[in-house]
């Protein structure tokens, strides 16, 4: 779809999303062309991602954006336009968005081109947003979740006024579609599928800040993949806060699984992620396609957050010790060689060192391939956040190398599984360390570094597995007879 405006003042914005955008970038791209004149280069910018895989995918529908105007983009913060897209799900992410501000500031001294834009979670709580507006002057643009498409349209209104621009939206009920994105990878991609948590898990900051939950359309968001791959995209991964819960509030429900099942179906598509599961919405229907879909990755993160009942309860996660226990058990009998991956959280209110203890033993259970560990951070306005007995740190920290320990020991363990194995490989990059060497992802989700050049990167290889070397292998290419 091409999209070309003529601007002026006989020729208003469209109303209408995503045309009202593309004519936001045309006039961005005009007034760009005026600074690229003045300052005699071309101008760059940076866009910097903190947390998940959403906020990547964010990232590069900015950068897609900015490029479409005429930026060229940049890795180095010295750029002419820098945006931070940030987390806040637990408090260090904020300290180090306002460590860096300070960095940024020091650039912008030195460059008159440069402007500075704030975006994602973070800008969603309103005392952040009061301490940029008090302290922080010299930021030019701040908006939020919600907003992240209407990037053209508040560059031009922060082009044309030294006051900062901020746009905060509380909650919204709009998906725009069609709007350009630079992917990182030309061979994968994520794809959002859900926008926002109606879970309230009662220490996570996640629904205050992206909102309650919304479904794209099934056919916008196969469309979606249909086009990534006739465009290279040989894997997907479907993104939403809790995707098993996709579809409900759609005109016409569909299921997760069916989705999953739809999404196989398209040809170029050779594998098939998603993330992120909540325990208590895996239907039994998913555990079925993962089944039987071959084109599904053999791996799934599901988020355990804590092994005892008592704790899970006042986390309002709305499953037991024992439902986990029993859905794994069901997730390995149908797929015998998953990898499980999950998050824990260490240090929630009242944590005894009996329910650490049950963490623990769920741990050593399922035997976790890997495990992301986080000690317990108060979100402010969350229900856990003024519970009694928050737990001191010295305790907290205690705990956490502990339970680190176990982690890392099982998940030596179960990566040595593959020792021999010949695994199909999707190549990613040139190795950083050994530039005779390229490294790839296994379907598991372990990476491989193997000898290889640049022309590998994108395909898929079935690989050696030689040698592990804890969480990762040293492998050769196996090569299959053809014919
Ligand atoms: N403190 C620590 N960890 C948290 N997470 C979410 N909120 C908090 C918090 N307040 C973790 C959960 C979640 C992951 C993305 O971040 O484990 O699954
Ligand atoms: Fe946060 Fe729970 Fe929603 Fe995950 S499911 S984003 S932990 S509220």
């Amino acid at each position: 779809m091409e999209h070309l405006y003529q601007l002026g003042k006989a020729c208003p914005p469209p109303a209408a999303e995503p045309e009202r955008q593309y004519y936001f970038i045309e006039r961005a791209r005009k007034l760009l062309e005026e600074k690229i004149q003045e300052a005699g280069r071309p101008l760059t910018f940076c866009v910097v991602t903190f947390g998940c895989q959403m906020n990547a995918r964010d990232s590069e529908k900015l950068r897609g954006i900015l490029e479409r105007i005429g930026y060229i983009k940049s890795e180095s913060e010295e750029a002419d336009l820098v945006i931070y897209n940030t987390c806040t799900v637990r408090e260090n992410a904020n300290l180090r968005v306002y460590g860096r501000l300070g960095y940024l500031h020091s650039l912008k001294k030195k460059n008159p081109h440069m402007m500075i834009g704030l975006c994602g979670c973070m800008m969603q709580e309103p005392q952040v947003v009061e301490k940029l507006r008090k302290s922080y002057r010299f930021v030019d643009l701040v908006f939020g979740t919600h907003n992240i498409y209407k990037l053209a349209e508040l560059l031009v209104q922060a082009m044309e006024s030294d006051a900062m621009v901020i746009d905060i939206w509380k909650d919204t009920d709009r998906i725009v579609e069609d709007l350009p994105v630079d992917r990182k990878y030309p061979f994968k991609s994520g794809v959002n599928i859900m926008f926002g948590c109606n879970n309230f898990c009662s220490y996570c900051i996640v629904p205050y800040v992206r909102g309650r939950e919304r479904s794209r359309r099934p056919e916008e968001i196969l469309r979606e993949i249909r086009n990534l791959a006739e465009d290279g995209v040989k894997e997907v991964m479907l993104l939403g806060q809790n995707v098993n819960s996709y579809g409900k509030t759609l005109p016409e429900p569909m299921t997760f699984a069916e989705l999953l099942r739809k999404t196989a179906e398209i040809p170029g598509i050779e594998r098939i992620r998603f993330m992120t599961s909540h325990p208590k919405d895996l239907s039994p229907e998913l555990i079925g396609a993962m089944a039987e879909t071959p084109k599904v990755c053999p791996h799934l993160h599901l988020p355990l957050q804590s092994g005892s009942t008592r704790i899970l309860e006042k986390m309002n996660r709305r499953y037991t010790k024992e439902q986990y226990l029993e859905l794994t058990d069901r997730i390995r009998r149908a797929v015998p060689d998953i990898s499980l991956t999950t998050d824990i959280i260490v240090g929630f209110p009242g944590e005894t060192e009996e329910d650490f203890q049950e963490t623990l033993d769920v741990v050593e259970r399922v035997g976790f391939d890997s495990a992301f560990t986080f000690l317990y951070s108060r979100r402010t306005g969350t229900p856990a956040a003024s519970m009694a007995e928050q737990i001191p740190e010295e305790i907290m920290k205690d705990r956490f190398d502990r339970l680190l320990d176990r982690v890392q020991a099982i998940a030596r363990e179960r990566c040595a599984r593959f020792q021999g194995r010949t695994e199909e490989v999707l190549v990613e990059n040139i190795n950083e360390q050994d530039s005779s060497l390229v490294t790839g992802r296994m379907g598991s989700n372990l990476l491989v570094h193997f000898p290889g050049d640049a022309s590998l990167i994108g395909s898929l290889v079935p690989v050696h597995l030689d040698e592990c070397r804890g969480f990762y292998y040293l492998g050769t290419m196996a090569f299959t007879q053809k014919g």
